[in-house]
């Protein structure tokens, strides 16, 4: 996780301030070739979500802010799209995020007595993070995969269903450094870089948008049309 002064969220954009850039070079460029493949820019706000949140394990102020800029919208606009999705966190989290599912197939199967042993054994509630920044728990909706339950993911993998025992285990292998051949820090989802797969023509792309912009454009000047008729109409003496 990144220290440091804190930027707040909802600073206006084009206030004409250059605000300090969080976000690390690579990151920024990697954020710059994934906004090139959408007509919109603010299209790729989630993608540039999950590449800051790779950065910092979660979306920090500064990075939303960073995001924000790329995108020229505000950072309510970013915090208000991530704050949406589970995915995304807003709010410091630990190196593993430990989700353990109490939808009814897991329900079923012990997942109430899982998380209840969870809590106990950490010393957090759900939702709660680990003194030493290890570990955050959560409880979680179905996780798409009812035949091993009750089901458990960290960092998004699915490390299968857990007894009070492997869940142990789990925690302990985790914090000593044991599974990081399949589960990357919070905030990774993949390890591999694409070097192939959709590629946008920019010259389709700067023509999409000059089109959209064009129709936004029509549109407002058919509102503001609409509304100087309507404020004649309502002008007039009876
Ligand atoms: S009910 Fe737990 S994974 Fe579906």
């Amino acid at each position: 996780m990144s220290g440091g002064s804190r930027t707040p969220v909802g600073v206006p954009r084009r206030s004409g301030v250059a605000a300090p850039r969080h976000l690390s070079a690579d990151t920024r460029a990697r954020a710059l070739e994934v906004i090139a493949l959408y007509p919109q820019p603010r299209s790729a706000m989630i993608p540039l979500c999950h590449l800051a949140q790779e950065e910092d394990g979660w979306l920090t102020p500064e990075a939303m802010a960073d995001i924000a800029g790329l995108l020229d919208v505000t950072p309510a606009e970013v915090l208000g799209t991530a704050s949406f999705y589970d995915m995304l966190h807003t709010e410091p989290v630990g190196t593993h995020v430990v989700s353990v599912c109490t939808n009814v197939a897991c329900l079923l199967n012990g997942a109430a007595e899982l998380l209840e042993h969870a809590e106990s054994s950490l010393g957090v509630n759900a939702g709660g993070t680990t003194a030493d920044g290890s570990i955050t728990l959560e409880e979680s909706e179905c996780l798409a995969d009812c035949d091993r339950a009750p089901c458990v993911q960290v960092n998004h993998r699915f490390v299968g269903a857990q007894t009070p025992v492997s869940f142990d285990r789990l925690v302990a292998d985790l914090r000593a450094g044991a599974r990081t051949q399949d589960i990357p820090g919070h905030g990774t989802l993949v390890r591999v870089r694409r070097t192939t797969g959709l590629q946008a023509d920019p010259v389709t792309v700067a023509g999409e948008r000059a089109a959209m912009a064009e129709a936004q454009a029509g549109r407002a000047a058919a509102a503001e049309a609409a509304k100087t008729a309507s404020d004649g109409v309502g002008g007039q003496p009876s």
